[in-house]
């Protein structure tokens, strides 16, 4: 791996001393069809530090992706606000980007040109796109594929492009909704220890959606437990391991376990809200 073209002096200030990053003040969402009435998000509170890995959880339909897309701004709240770098959120911005879980690639351009999109929309010139796309290409293991078309590509493959190209237009926050839940576990197990790295190198901050425990306790500093029906935050849980993490490390495997257990019985969590898992 190489040097960045970035520093991440935000990131390495001790943790408590990081300014928030991400507000997220009361912020509720209902959805109304003709079908059903939902109440996707209620009351929503969160602050999130800068360089902060923070994983949402939580089982289908309880808000994580309405609440990731009122962050990236392709939604608005109906009630409260959310404030990215000090300002209310009003759309998309450069500095808030989007990783899918199916990466949206341009089947027509090779690689490199999906991972230079964002820039030469920016107004980028080619030289400086070529070598910004290559640093990150490096970074994410896919330097020998620039000239390969989409076609050509596993899923793994396709979501480090992805991933490249979005952290080549050098964001401040990367959103990721459930990004490696379409591959088998054995990309899976190789893109997360290598998310890991990415995050520590770039000193990004991660809002990561997931609903897989071990995933959410593998990689963040932060869980965030929300329920459904309506969409809620129920529990917040400190995970201060180093990273990067084994999946197979006791500690992991242990904690994971124990947030199962409680998640299993959802009346206990509703019991003690104020409980916090740190270890
Ligand atoms: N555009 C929409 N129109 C109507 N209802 C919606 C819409 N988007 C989300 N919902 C409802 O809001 C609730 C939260 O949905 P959301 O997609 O945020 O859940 P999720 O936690 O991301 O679930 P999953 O893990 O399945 O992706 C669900 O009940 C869903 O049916
Ligand atoms: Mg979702």
């Amino acid at each position: 791996m190489t040097a960045l073209p970035e520093t991440r002096m935000a990131a390495e200030a001790e943790p408590e001393l990081r300014l928030p990053v991400l507000e997220i003040q009361n912020v509720s969402k209902r959805f109304t069809t003709k079908r059903a009435d939902t109440l996707a998000l209620d009351n929503i509170n969160l602050s999130v530090r800068d360089g902060e890995f923070v994983c949402l959880l939580g089982p289908s339909g309880c808000g994580k992706s309405t609440l990731l897309n009122m962050i990236a701004g392709f939604d608005a709240p109906d009630g409260g606000k959310v404030i990215a770098n000090n300002k209310v959120v009003k759309g998309p911005g450069p500095d808030r980007v989007v990783v899918f879980q199916e990466a949206a690639l341009f089947p027509w351009m090779n690689v490199r040109a999906n991972v230079e999109f964002g820039l030469k929309l920016a107004g980028m010139g080619s030289a400086e796109r070529k070598e910004r796309a290559r640093n990150y290409l490096r970074l994410v293991g896919l330097e020998r594929f620039e000239k390969s078309y989409v076609h050509e590509l596993s899923g793994g493959m396709k979501q480090r492009v992805q991933l490249a190209r979005s952290l080549a237009v050098e964001p401040r926050m990367l959103l990721m909704d459930e990004p490696f839940a379409a591959l088998d576990a054995q990309t899976r197990d190789v893109l997360q220890e290598e998310l890991q790295t990415i995050w520590q190198r770039t000193g990004k901050t991660i809002i990561f959606v997931t609903h897989n425990v071990r995933e959410a306790v593998l990689l963040a500093d932060r869980i965030i437990v929300m329920s459904p029906s309506p969409g809620r935050i129920k529990r917040e849980i400190e995970v201060t391991l180093e990273h990067p993490r084994s999946p197979d490390s006791h500690a992991i495997v242990d904690l994971a376990a124990d947030i199962r257990e409680e998640l299993r019985n959802p009346d206990h969590i509703a019991d003690v809200p104020g409980k916090r898992w740190s270890i």
